[in-house]
């Protein structure tokens, strides 16, 4: 008999395929819209395998409804979306999606650094708008990304991707990590420095660290009010990460210059945040991995890591 799974979104066909070569699906047929809580909770009763994304919320109390559940499959590499601690207790396997998202995440994040910092939303606004009258010496000016000094918070595989990219624009880069990485510091060129001097001494500062309770507001106030005045932050990781609170007063009191944020703290972020009424701010609905490519290779990734467990196989990316 073929153990029965639950998608809780619709996948693109050939991952479907894959995963109906050994499994009885069941799948929440909706692509812009996750599931209901309700669904997913009655859904889980019943499932050896749960494929799940990053919009829902994998806790205790549904994890305690899974009684058949034996892998909980991540389509994401970060997984603070569930609660692992319970699901190691309860001898669940949890997985995720690392390495194939590594260079396009990378490539956001330097597309948004440089869109922050050059005005590029700003400006394409403001051509649109009719403002455009005449070329002049300081309009719509940014800040230079060339030679200038980027520094990393978390240097993971994007971290150290996103590095690289700098490295092409003859940035000086620093880190800051857990731990220090001298093999990749003498292979990159880059340097490690405590936390404080990354926020004194550098242009563009971008997060690539995980949410876990330790890193809540590892941005804050405090953190902000050591930045220069022309420094632009970058957040690609979660948003729970830096406190959107702080960030907005940094930014309407011009203590930073800008901001390039693809995360927050909740998603879908409302309209009404009062950090989209900020010119200085370039925001996107979390897409630091949304390539064709890449968004096909986490997804056959996660049934691959699905499969797996199912079979009784060590998944290759498991977490617990
Ligand atoms: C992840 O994988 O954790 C990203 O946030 C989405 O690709």
């Amino acid at each position: 008999m073929k153990p029965k799974i639950y998608i809780t979104r619709k996948l693109p066909d050939p991952i479907v395929t894959r995963l109906a070569e050994v499994c009885e699906i069941k799948m929440w047929e909706k692509e812009e819209e996750p599931v209901p809580r309700e669904i997913l909770e009655k859904e889980i009763q019943d499932v050896e395998g749960l494929y799940c994304l990053l919009t829902e919320r994998i806790d205790k109390p549904l994890l305690n409804m899974g009684t058949k559940l034996k892998i909980v499959s991540n389509m994401a590499v970060g997984y603070n979306n569930i609660d692992v601690a319970a699901a190691t207790e309860k001898g669940i396997m949890v997985t995720n999606t690392p390495g194939v998202l590594t260079e396009t995440t990378a490539d956001l994040t330097f597309a948004l650094l440089m869109a922050t910092s050059r005005r590029l939303v700003e400006a394409s606004h403001y051509l649109r708008e009719g403002k455009w009258k005449t070329w002049s010496p300081m309009q719509l000016t940014g800040q230079d990304i060339y030679g200038a000094t980027l520094g990393i918070f978390g240097l993971g595989r994007i971290g150290e991707a996103l590095a690289k990219r700098a490295k092409g624009f003859d940035m000086k880069v620093y880190y800051h990590n857990r731990s220090r990485k001298v093999e990749v510091e003498e292979v990159l060129g880059i340097k490690y420095v405590d936390k404080e001097k990354l926020l004194r001494e550098s242009d563009f500062i971008c997060v690539l660290m995980p949410f876990t309770p330790e890193t809540k507001n590892y941005i804050g106030a405090a953190e902000l009010s050591l930045m220069k005045q022309s420094a632009v932050l970058v957040n690609t990781a979660r948003g729970g990460i830096v406190d959107e609170e702080a960030l907005y007063d940094a930014l309407k009191n011009g203590d930073i210059w800008g901001a390039g944020i693809d995360v927050f703290e909740e998603e879908p972020v409302k309209t009404n945040h009062p950090l989209l009424s900020l010119p200085n701010v370039v925001a996107l609905p979390h897409i630091g991995s949304a390539s064709v490519n890449t968004r096909l290779k986490m997804a056959l990734l996660a049934a691959e890591n699905l499969l797996q467990g199912l079979q009784g196989e060590t998944p290759k990316h498991l977490v617990n």
